[in-house]
This record gives C-alpha cells, sequence and structure tokens, in this order.
C-alpha cells in the first residue's frame, strides 16, 4: 500500500473582494488535484455560500449553506469567514472486500470558520473536500459557549443551485414505498422531492450526481426544489417535528456532488467511499463475500408461502432440499424466509407478533445447521421486522445467540411497513412513527450492525435506509435494497421494463452494493398453473423483461458482494449451459471499470476478479436493440484469454423471444474489440479466462 501525505499544501487562497456598500467579502478557493473541479466559498453579504465549477463551465451556482437550531441562533446570516485550514491527501487504501481493492483517496481540503457577527459569538465550520470526481462538504459545530450540549436541528439550509435546462433521473422522496420506484427521467424543474443520489445533466454535457456520505448520527438528506433548479436539502423528521437530535460538537454527512465528463464516469467514482471513516471494527475476516440460493423467489411467484397456513416455505425438508443443491452448485448459503413465528396472518401490519427465536415446528434449526456444517453451507438468516423495531431491537441478543449458535454467518432484515411507518416506543411506552430514513431509524441500523458485528454477523437490509457509503466504516454492513429489485417482476405492475437496470447503475447503485437478486430463469413465473387454486398466480403481465442473457449480465453490471441466485434449483438445472456462468461468476473483485454507458439506454461494465486472473463483463440495454463494440484493452497486455461469451441470440427479444440465447468461446486479448449483439431488453455476459 503506498501511502502519501502532503498537509501543508495549502492550495486555497483567501481572497479579499471589494463588495457594495463597502463591506468586504472573503472567498476560498479549493481546486481538484488535477484543477478540473474548484470550488468556491464566500461570506458575501454575511451569507456562507459555495459554488462549483467544472472545466471552467459553471456546475453549481451559488448556493446558501447553514443550519438552523431549536432555542438556538442559528448559522444562517450575519456570518463571516474568520479563519481558513487548508490540507492535501493522496493516499491508497485496502477494502476487505468490494468492487475495487485499492482506492485511492486524492483529494484538496480547506476548513472554513464561519463566525457570527451578530447575537451570542458563534462559529461554523466548513469543511470542504475537492477529489478530481467531485467534492463534498460538511458542517463541523465545535463545542462552545453559545451552545447547551443538546440541540436539535430545524433546517438545514444547502442549497445546489443547477442550470435549470438540466435533465434529472430521480426518484420521489418521502411516499409510502421508499426507495421503491422506478426511475423518472424528466427536466430537472420537474422534480419536487427527490430521494439521493439524484443524478443530472447539464445542457453544456456534464454529469453530476447529488448524494451524501457518512450519514451517521442524522436524518437523510432529500432533494426539495426551491427555485427553478435550486434544491434545498430536506432532512428527514422525526414524528415530533425535529429533524436532527445531537449534542455539541457534532459532525453532519458529507453533503456530496459527483461530476463527470461522462456517466460511465459516475460508475467509477469511489469518492463516497473516500468520505467515510475508515474500517471500525478491526478484524473483520468473518465478512464473507459469496453468492447464495434461497427459499425465497418460491414465496413471491406464489408457489410457497412464508405462513404455515397454506404452503410453508421454510420446512426442515425443504431447507435440506435447497442445502444440497447449494452444496453440489458451489454456493456458500440459502436464504430461508418464514421460519419464525409471526408470519401467520397479516404479518405486514402485525410485525410485533414476530418472535426472532422461535422456529416454526415444522423447522428444525438444529438439524439444519447440522446438515449445513456436514455439507458446507451456510444457512443465511432473515429478520422481518415489518417496521416494528422496539419489537425487533427487544430480540436482538436471543435472535443473534441462536443463529450464532446455528452456523449463521449473515442476515438479512426487512423493514416492510410504509414510509413514515416505523414503529417505535418512546420512554413512556407511547408508540411512534418515523421514516426509514430518519435519524432514528438511521441510528437503529447502526445498533443492528454493531450488534451483529459482536456475533460475527453481516447484515443485509431490505426496506433499508439508502447507502451511503458506510460499508467502509462497518464491513459487515454487506448489501441492501433501497430499490425497485427482481422482486417486482414476480407481482408487480408494471414489473421492472427493461430500462430499469439501465438506469439504476447512473442512480441507485452509485450509492452502494445492492441485492438486486439477479438469476431469473424462468421469465413467465406466472404463465404456470398455480400449484393450489387457493394460491392463485398474480397477474401474466408481472413476469421478467429480460431476455435470459440479460439476467446473467446483472450479476458483473449490479455491483454487490453477496449475489443470489434467485431463482428455483429445477429452473436452473434446466438450463445447466446458462447456469454455468452464474456459477462461475465471482461477487469479490480486484479492480471495476465502467467502460461505457447512457443513462436509461446501456452499459458495460468490466471487473476482474479478486485472488485470480480472470475477468468479467456484462452489458446491458433497455428496449432498443443495439450493437456493442468493446474494445477489451482492460486484459493484461500480450496475455492470450479464453471468452465464454453468454450473448443474446438471433431475434432475441425480452418479449417474443427471450431465451434466444448464444453460449459460444473466442480466443482474445488485449488489443481485441468484442462485438456484442444485444436485442431488445437484451445483455451479455463474458467471462475471460487466460489461455493456458
Ligand atoms: C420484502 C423484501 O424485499 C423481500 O425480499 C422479502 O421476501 C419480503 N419483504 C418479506 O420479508
Ligand atoms: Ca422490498
Amino acid at each position: 500500500m503506498t501511502v502519501r501525505r502532503a498537509f501543508h499544501v495549502c492550495l486555497a487562497i483567501l481572497g479579499f473582494a471589494a463588495f457594495a456598500a463597502a463591506a468586504r467579502a472573503e472567498t476560498v478557493t479549493v481546486s481538484s488535484p488535477n484543477d478540473e473541479i474548484v470550488v468556491t466559498l464566500t461570506d458575501e453579504g454575511g451569507f456562507a455560500r459555495y459554488s462549483a465549477t467544472f472545466r471552467g463551465e459553471e456546475a453549481v451556482g451559488a448556493s446558501r449553506l447553514g443550519l438552523l437550531f431549536e432555542d438556538h441562533f442559528g448559522f444562517d446570516r450575519g456570518l463571516e469567514i474568520s479563519g481558513v485550514e487548508c490540507a492535501s491527501r493522496d493516499e491508497t487504501w485496502e477494502q476487505h472486500w468490494g468492487e475495487d481493492r485499492l482506492i485511492r483517496d486524492h483529494h484538496n481540503e480547506a476548513a472554513v470558520t464561519f463566525t457570527a457577527t451578530e447575537g451570542p459569538r458563534r462559529r461554523v465550520i466548513v469543511r470542504v473536500r475537492v477529489f478530481d470526481d467531485g467534492f463534498g462538504f460538511r458542517y463541523e459545530t465545535p463545542k462552545q459557549a453559545a451552545f447547551r450540549k443538546d440541540v436539535a436541528i430545524i433546517d438545514e439550509l444547502t442549497e445546489f443551485a443547477f442550470d435549470a435546462a438540466s435533465t434529472a433521473w430521480w426518484i420521489p422522496s418521502r411516499e409510502w414505498n421508499r426507495y421503491e420506484y422506478l426511475y423518472r427521467e424528466t427536466p430537472a424543474t420537474e422534480v419536487y422531492l427527490a430521494h439521493t443520489p439524484m443524478t443530472l445533466k447539464t445542457p453544456a454535457g456534464a454529469y453530476l450526481s447529488v448524494h451524501e456520505a457518512a450519514l451517521v448520527d442524522y436524518s437523510g438528506m432529500s432533494l426539495k426544489q426551491a427555485r427553478e433548479g435550486r434544491f434545498k436539502a430536506d432532512l428527514a423528521p422525526w414524528s415530533d417535528g425535529a429533524l436532527v437530535k445531537t449534542k455539541v460538537p457534532f459532525k453532519t454527512p458529507w453533503r456530496t456532488v459527483q461530476i463527470s465528463p461522462d456517466p460511465a464516469g459516475l460508475m467509477n467514482s469511489r469518492m463516497i467511499l473516500n468520505l467515510n471513516e475508515p474500517n471500525a471494527l478491526g478484524d473483520v475476516s468473518w465478512v464473507e463475500p459469496g453468492k447464495y440460493v434461497g427459499i425465497w423467489w418460491a414465496m413471491h411467484i406464489r408457489d410457497r408461502s412464508w405462513g404455515t397456513d397454506m404452503i410453508h416455505g421454510a420446512t426442515t425438508e425443504e431447507t435440506k432440499r435447497y442445502m444440497d443443491f447449494a452444496a453440489e452448485h458451489g454456493f456458500d448459503g440459502v436464504l430461508v424466509e418464514g421460519w419464525n413465528i409471526g408470519w401467520d396472518g397479516d404479518w405486514y401490519n402485525n410485525g410485533d407478533l414476530f418472535r426472532f427465536a422461535e422456529p416454526y415446528p415444522d423447522f428444525d434449526i438444529a438439524e439444519i445447521a447440522r446438515h449445513g456444517e456436514q455439507i458446507g453451507v451456510r444457512l443465511i438468516g432473515h429478520h422481518e421486522t415489518s417496521g416494528d423495531v422496539t419489537n425487533y431491537e427487544a430480540q436482538l441478543d436471543d435472535a443473534f445467540d441462536l443463529y450464532e449458535k446455528s452456523g449463521v454467518r449473515q442476515v438479512k432484515t426487512g423493514y416492510v411497513a410504509d414510509g413514515g411507518l416505523i414503529e417505535r416506543l418512546d420512554e413512556r411506552g407511547i408508540k411512534k412513527y418515523e421514516w426509514h430514513d430518519g435519524q432514528f431509524t438511521n441510528d437503529h441500523h447502526l445498533r443492528v450492525i454493531r450488534k451483529a458485528a459482536e456475533h460475527k454477523m453481516s447484515i443485509n437490509p431490505h426496506e433499508p435506509v439508502k447507502d451511503t457509503g458506510l460499508r467502509r466504516t462497518y464491513p459487515n454492513w454487506i448489501s441492501r435494497e433501497g430499490a425497485r429489485g427482481q422482486e417486482y417482476n414476480a407481482w408487480a405492475l408494471p414489473p421492472n421494463p427493461p430500462e430499469h437496470t439501465a438506469i439504476i447503475p447512473f442512480t441507485r447503485m452509485l450509492s452502494g452494493p445492492m441485492d438486486f437478486t439477479p438469476g431469473v430463469f424462468d421469465l413467465r413465473p406466472n404463465e404456470r398453473e398455480p400449484l393450489r387454486p387457493d394460491m392463485p398466480r398474480s397477474d401474466t403481465r408481472s413476469r421478467v423483461e429480460t431476455t435470459l442473457a440479460k439476467q446473467l449480465s446483472l450479476y458483473v453490471v449490479l455491483y454487490s458482494p453477496i449475489q443470489m441466485a434467485a431463482d428455483l434449483p429445477e429452473n436452473y438445472e434446466a438450463r445447466p449451459d446458462a447456469f454455468q456462468f452464474i456459477k462461475d461468476v465471482p461477487t469479490d473483485w480486484e479492480k471495476s471499470v465502467a467502460l461505457d454507458g447512457e443513462i436509461g439506454d446501456y452499459v458495460v461494465v468490466a471487473r476482474k476478479e479478486r485472488g485470480g486472473n480472470d475477468w468479467y463483463l456484462g452489458a446491458l440495454t433497455d428496449e432498443e436493440a443495439r450493437e456493442i463494440t468493446v474494445p477489451v484493452d482492460f486484459l493484461e497486455p500480450g496475455a492470450a484469454y479464453t471468452a465464454e461469451i453468454y450473448r443474446d441470440g438471433e431475434g432475441a427479444h425480452y418479449n417474443t423471444a427471450p431465451y434466444e440465447i448464444v453460449i459460444e468461446e473466442t480466443s482474445v486479448t488485449a488489443a481485441d474489440e468484442i462485438v456484442l449483439p444485444l436485442g431488445p431488453g437484451g445483455g451479455a455476459a463474458i467471462r475471460f479466462v487466460v489461455a493456458e
């Protein structure tokens, strides 16, 4: 690992500009290491503001900064810059798991102190870091006489002023379905309240993505359009109306803007991770990336049920069948849902009934653990809370004890509850309802992550809070949902349209790994006869709108250190040829490169396996057919590779001919180009093996 530090290289310039009415404004300018991004802070007119340029063009116009508190004077006006400290860093750090093993953190920094000139003397530091791929800033409120220890933030004034003629890719925030919306591509002016990451294309052709890093002890930030093109931080409120309850001193999460001349550049940015704190857990060798199968899709397509009243999925026998299948085909684990007391009845609304240490009688967890140990497959745990966090937290110790005893190393959690309906009992036992990205829930997630770490367990929350790069600090936060995943193809109308997976690499996936659960081979599950007449299938229009080859491409395109092979064992046994790619593809990478793409149209990604020499490539398209030419110059120069190609066949079409697939081998070197014909809704997956 190389570590170079260059503190004291101050690239910030403290300047004094003449200002109307004889007032003096100060400006601080920080450039990226390559000088392409320049961030400027000013106190002009007594307001704290920042702006940013990319390659000389405005990227973010003058935008307000500030915080307001309950019962305290805030930082909104009458502010002046009273000090600047500069720093630079260029160091490379290593990830225990990830899309890249080594990550370079190269940035220039300014910590700018704003002091209030009116009211009690008080100060806030705005720390800015400027990288070649974007910038981030946060507020730091040091200990000072003007603040009592406990403070409530009642507004964050941060703005992001973009060119109103930009195009935005976004999902609505503070709505019932959390993050599980189809992305909208609209003029930026049509955004009202958006989750982050929100991605924009400016009229000048730059690509920007707004997000946050290290969301700890704070409420999640959404973006509210305040004026045309001008977005304001909108923090998820507590049930009592406060936005954040904190203690001085405190630091906010980083507010981030990633900037790139092309969409693929956004995918190659590691800035969010760089703005997070290093691993806080010490030895994390017990955190294991890998692949899994599960008693899961069978419930979503109504072959099985979570509850015991119909066709219970989580039986000892069925779990052993999946474990045997996993062992035979090289999977590490078997996820089992519906194994514990609480699923019978209206589980969506009865979170308080879940018992996390009490299996149903037909799920012999000790016998399952014994069987798994014998054949080298782990049970993967599942804790659906239905959003009743108090009920879950009261049982955490017992729940993790039982799983630890049973050889479990990974637990999928679930927070199925409408947005704003995370339940908790307050100190007086009164029920309160919180947001999935509110401070209460964010704190809860970290309590679970820390407790899980004590048991050497990794957590994969569904209906989670968005990722903000905390996997760097807590490597056992192994994946999460937080977008429309494969499950929507089993029962939703509309299911995920072909462009969905051509949008999320440039939006949702910029925040971190997703447990999308790819690999469905029976693309029309609802066209089959129901197994039981009292369990009719969903509408046949709910189906997987991809070709078979595109399902394979998702393993490379959508990064997660744990990947599911979501379909039923029998559907894989019916297609051993295509299944081979799922068996081969790793989930932990030495290096990843997004090669090409247009948001909502197509994307091409290459990744090199960790601990080996193979490369993998995934390419996918929206509903349009296209031919993609990929120079494979990422391969080792001079080496000969066999490319095992899984691509759409002649006439492949997600609607009319989804199973048309060609599986072929060819020899390539880094000097070659590969031409991939992608059908509508299609894709391609390639494994490059170094030739002997
Ligand atoms: C929603 C999750 O996304 C899904 O994976 C899970 O099967 C159900 N909740 C039940 O917990
Ligand atoms: Ca979900």
